[in-house]
């Protein structure tokens, strides 16, 4: 079967964000290795250059107008306004390869969020699949805002009753743990939602996640969608791949070489979040007064106003000096398995959860916006592997945060459930394991689509 897959190709369509980039690319490099070429169709910004030593790995550019950056502000006029722009673009694109010799295309993989290719396969005939960056649970509730009044839902979510109401299905979510934040006005978001259901024509569902993690929501998924749904990860522990838009500061490990074990906190807000000085002041206090010691990343313009940590006062470089380390960019996955690290503070971006979970580590949650919020709920009440930080960044919270995580009583229970759930995800991508057989059935279909 492999070696007659070994003349198919695969075409896949990222999301230009680095937190879909990653997966999607990881995805590839699974294909890849199952026997097929990878045409990675992609646009002008953020693009994976083919100097990451992808071999079996083609790149075609769809020419497309909206600059990134909209995205940190206006993230639902930034995906609407890609997907009117880059959908005949795309269609020259796809024609262009069908033309060329030996180029076999035997089905497209779209980011859920660039549903424009769905009509472009279709009037190719050709087979498509959706793949999901985040999770089965998001789906769900996507699928339960889709079908609400905004304007009623807004005057609903008033009522602190209403607020903590639980989701019917979706027991512990509540109402208030809904994906909305950070969307902006909720109409067009829901409009959205309705956008991508009405457009899905798809024959399959590629979602990165994994069947010990959220299991009634995978059948949910399933039922809902009546076509087959391949939960194949955690993809990062299937196949790594190099395919970071920042380049990554590798001297922090020699620095967390000189610590001691499971001392340190890793700060990392992931590839979109933006602060303010005041709060980052607050932050680096708090870390500093926790008496453990910090690595933290401040990605270039991700401080606003600052094009990186000149705006922070003289105190913080001085803080910084004595117990902590930052980086523009750092190997995460890499820091997240040194034996130095204690916990991680993250935003709970769908990627950093999975790498955090897959090494053990035990989380600080802090959602910014979207489904990090619900992600940070399943982290802290469902695998109950992190805690949750609410409310304005102040100091003292964060003090005690990193303690209640590194050095409390509390950390070893956190610490236990985060090794057992570990585990659970390295075995779902051995052989027999959920994910490994999701691959297997994935392949089988490219196989049967082409053939
Ligand atoms: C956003 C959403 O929050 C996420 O849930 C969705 O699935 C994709 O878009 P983002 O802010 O990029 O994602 O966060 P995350 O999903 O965690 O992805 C960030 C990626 O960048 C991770 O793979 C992480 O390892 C990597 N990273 C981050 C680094 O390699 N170095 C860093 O310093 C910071």
């Amino acid at each position: 079967m492999e070696k007659r897959a070994e003349k198919i190709r695969v075409v896949l369509v990222p999301l230009p964000l680095q937190g879909h980039i990653t997966p999607i690319m990881q995805l590839g490099k699974a294909l890849n290795l199952k026997g097929f070429s990878i045409t990675v169709a992609q646009g002008e910004c953020n693009q994976v250059s083919s100097s990451q030593h992808l071999s079996g790995f083609q790149f075609v550019t769809i020419p497309e107008t909206v600059p990134v950056s909209q995205y940190e502000r206006r993230p639902v006029e930034f995906v609407m306004k890609l997907n009117k722009t880059s959908e005949a673009s795309f269609k020259d694109c796809i024609a262009q390869l069908l033309l060329q010799q030996g180029s076999d295309i035997a089905c497209i993989i779209y980011d859920e969020l660039m549903y424009f290719c769905g009509a472009t396969a279709k009037e190719f005939n050709l087979p498509s699949i959706i793949f999901s960056t985040t999770t089965a649970t998001h789906k769900f509730c996507c699928s339960v805002l889709s079908k609400l009044n905004s304007k009623k839902f807004l005057i609903d979510m008033q009522d602190p009753e209403v607020q903590d109401k639980e989701v019917e299905n979706l027991h512990p979510l509540r109402y208030k743990d809904l994906p909305t934040s950070g969307m902006g006005p909720l109409e067009p978001y829901f409009e959205l939602l309705r956008e991508i259901i009405k457009k899905r024509t798809a024959s399959a569902v590629i979602i990165n996640t994994t069947s010990c993690l959220e299991n009634s929501s995978l059948s949910w998924l399933q039922q809902e969608l009546g076509i087959p749904v391949y939960p194949l990860g955690p993809l990062h522990i299937l196949s790594s791949v190099k395919s970071s838009l920042l380049k990554e500061d590798k001297n922090c490990i020699e620095w967390l070489n000189k610590q001691k074990p499971k001392s340190v906190i890793y700060v990392s807000f992931g590839s979109l979040a933006l602060m303010e000085t005041k709060d980052v002041l607050e932050m680096v206090c708090g870390l500093f007064n926790s008496n453990q010691p910090f690595l933290l990343v401040i990605r270039p313009g991700s401080i606003l106003g600052s094009e990186w940590i000149e705006s922070l006062p003289e105190e913080v470089s001085k803080m910084v000096s004595k117990r902590g380390y930052i980086v523009k960019w750092a190997p995460q996955i890499e820091v997240l398995g040194h034996p130095a690290l204690g916990g991680f503070w993250s935003h709970c971006g769908w990627n950093s959860t999975l790498e955090s979970i897959v090494e053990g580590v035990p989380m600080i949650c802090m959602p910014f916006i979207g489904e990090q919020k619900l992600n940070a709920k399943y982290i802290e009440s469902v695998w109950r592997v992190g805690i949750k930080l609410e409310g304005e960044m102040e100091r003292g919270g964060v003090e005690r945060a990193v303690k209640r995580l590194i050095v409390d009583e509390e950390s070893e229970g956190l610490r236990e459930r985060a090794h057992v759930l570990r585990e659970k995800l390295k075995a779902s991508v051995r052989s027999g394991g959920s994910s490994y057989n999701a691959l297997d059935e994935l392949v089988k279909m490219l196989n049967f689509v082409h053939y």
